[in-house]
């Protein structure tokens, strides 16, 4: 597909990733006018302010998003001098946003198809989809008719004269948006350009071919379980669960009379999706919560810690399969799942995941990407890393830049007044 890569070489874009338990901010500069790209800046701090993926203190989030951004610029200014953070690409959370399938034709201008009859066609579908209380995140042609033959999957060129588009449309609350929006105006940032959580996470890890012959990418958060099923090179939904890590933990606290921090610990350390039998023999000191003295810590088997984490992560998988089965998509065709997200670490997710999805599954692979440090390339920040990919490859998918075609301003100086106008 086309519309042009919206930045040259030498131009710079972060990323804002406000999660559950953690706000991350990866600056990149652009290594060639291709999309190619290195890492400059990275910022992560401990979430405050944020449940679920949404805001819930928007003081205590402000505070968090600043000390993140600013970690960032930090690293960021060794390598660019006098670089003040600007333009952001912000991941929208699965629990804010929704999936909806549409269809819009036109009538060709000429015998062929051009750039501007794609755009025609989305830009009626997203007049007819717009509401007042969300924001258009994602119009991602799915499938191209042209005098009634499916299957097209690049119609540019093509001769027609009726050209049917099914469409993918991603959604999300105006009012988290407009929250999150808050926040980083208060740091001086403009946010040029929105992507869906796990969409993000499916673009930074999985393969050309998974991306191609079909593949699930399950983003396991702290307070949410996202995931988009991808085919023929496109993301055809994104759902999410409000469940994640955290909720772990505090099954743990509460079934071991433990403080939170230790549940942590003991999830961490000790922590199995599936138990064996030599779990059964194995003990493991659980502190009394509020008592300082070691010799109060009471002794449990690693396989009772193991059936409690063992018994969310399959609600977990159970609630993402009733998702994917109530999307209407036809994920069955989807043999593979990838895993990402901090959550994904947990010894034997894999395995478990696998059992209860029937899919071959897979958990992520350290990102690699040039400047990134390693205590950054895990899962958990497979959703940042994406989010830069999504920007440099597909502007043809970014709502804001579908509908402002035939205006001369380049694409961050256009969504930056979209949103200024509409926020
Ligand atoms: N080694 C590990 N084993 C098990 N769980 C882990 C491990 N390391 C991190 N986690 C869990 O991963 C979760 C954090 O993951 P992540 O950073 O992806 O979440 P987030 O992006 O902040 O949240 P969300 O996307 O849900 O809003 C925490 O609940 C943490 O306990
Ligand atoms: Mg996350």
């Amino acid at each position: 597909m086309s519309f042009k890569q919206p930045l040259r070489a030498g131009s710079v874009i972060a990323t804002l990733d406000v999660g559950s338990s953690k706000i991350a901010c990866f600056i990149a500069q652009m290594t060639d006018d291709e999309g190619g790209f290195k890492i400059v800046g990275v910022g992560h701090q401990a979430s405050q302010g944020v449940k679920s993926g949404v805001i819930i203190d928007i003081n205590l989030a402000e505070i968090a998003i600043a000390q993140s951004v600013h970690a960032a610029e930090k690293m960021a200014s060794k390598t660019i001098k006098g670089y003040p953070l600007r333009d952001v690409v912000l991941a929208v959370p699965s629990t804010s946003s929704d999936s909806h399938f549409m269809d819009a034709h036109v009538q060709m201008m000429r015998q062929t198809v051009t750039e501007n009859d794609v755009r025609r066609a989305l830009a009626k579908a997203q007049m007819k989809a717009q509401k007042d209380d969300r924001e258009m995140v994602h119009t991602i042609p799915v499938d191209y008719i042209l005098d009634g033959h499916r299957g097209i999957q690049n119609p540019y060129g093509m001769s027609g004269q009726l050209m049917d588009i099914d469409i993918h449309m991603v959604d999300a609350d105006y009012s988290h948006l407009k929250h999150i929006s808050q926040c980083t105006e208060r740091n001086h940032l403009d946010i040029v350009s929105l992507c869906s959580s796990p969409y993000a996470a499916g673009l930074s890890t999985l393969v050309e071919d998974e991306i191609d012959l079909g593949a699930i990418v399950i983003d396991m958060g702290a307070g949410v379980t996202s995931y988009a099923v991808f085919q023929s090179g496109r993301m055809l939904y994104a759902g999410g669960v409000p469940i994640g890590g955290q909720h772990i933990t505090s099954d743990i606290a509460h079934g071991l009379t433990a403080s939170i921090a230790d549940a942590e610990r003991l999830k961490t350390l000790y922590g199995s999706a599936l138990a064996t039998i030599s779990d059964e023999h194995e003990y493991i000191d659980v502190p009394m919560m509020g008592e300082q003295n070691s010799k109060a810590d009471q002794q449990i088997t690693r396989s009772l810690l193991i059936n409690i984490i063992q018994a969310r992560l399959e609600e977990t998988f159970e609630m993402v399969r009733q998702g994917l089965t109530d999307s209407g998509v036809d994920a069955a065709r989807c043999r593979r799942v990838v895993l990402t997200g901090g959550a994904s670490l947990m010894p034997g997710v894999q395995d478990l995941a696998q059992r209860i999805l029937s899919k071959q599954v897979r958990c992520a692979q350290s990102l690699k990407v040039q400047g990134l440090p390693d205590a950054t390339s895990g899962p958990a920040f497979a959703v940042s890393m994406g989010l830069i990919t999504y920007y440099t490859e597909r502007p043809y998918e970014m709502p804001m830049e579908i509908a402002s075609y035939g205006d001369s301003r380049s694409i961050p100086q256009r969504f930056k007044s979209w949103f200024k106008e509409n926020w």
